[in-house]
């Protein structure tokens, strides 16, 4: 599901349009599309990734403002008690942002900003991006031998003294 602003989004920092992107889907839903099969909880999903996900969107979750299909899906992932992963990358955080993360974590939502891992010593925009893909796939037990896992600092502490 790509919203309106995400169409614009992805125009802007991929050129690419919503057609080619949806072609990249095994199901495509549009956003306004409100009687799709994921507004309902009868229907079987593992859950959901919002990615990126806007304050707004995120606002929408929040309170339950079910008034696209994307926050509708996501409010039946919530009331499913599924697994529900929102990647904001809004900075700074002004206190509604953050109120509203403290409220999608209490009702079992996972806040994953998608914060560059430089542990994983990337070395392009891919490699970040992959890895946050990585992360979240792995919040929903599909792993993939390609994310580069933290191993353990080489050495004792008195090396690094
Ligand atoms: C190119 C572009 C980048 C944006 N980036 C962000 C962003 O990182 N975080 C955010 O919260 N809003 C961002 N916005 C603003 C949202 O797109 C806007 O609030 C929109 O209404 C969100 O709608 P949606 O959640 O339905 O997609 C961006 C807008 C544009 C056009």
């Amino acid at each position: 599901m790509l919203s309106d602003a995400g169409v614009l989004n992805a125009w802007h920092e991929l050129k690419m349009k919503r057609k080619a992107i949806e072609a990249l889907a095994a199901h495509a839903y549009h956003p306004k599309d409100i009687a799709a099969a994921i507004a309902s909880g009868s229907f079987r999903t593992e859950g959901m990734v919002i990615a990126p996900c806007s304050m707004k969107t995120l606002a929408a979750v929040a309170h339950a403002h079910a008034d696209d299909l994307v926050s509708r899906a996501a409010d039946v992932v919530l009331k499913e008690r599924r697994r529900l992963v929102l990647m904001p990358r809004e900075t700074p955080l002004n206190l509604a942002h953050l109120r509203n993360m403290v409220a999608v974590t209490e009702m079992g939502g996972i806040i994953f900003p998608p914060v560059p891992a430089f542990y994983a010593a990337p070395k392009s925009l891919d490699d970040l991006v992959a890895h946050s893909v990585a992360r979240v796939l792995d919040l929903f037990g599909v792993h993939t031998a390609k994310l580069k896992r933290w191993q353990g600092l080489k050495g004792t502490p008195a090396d690094r003294d």
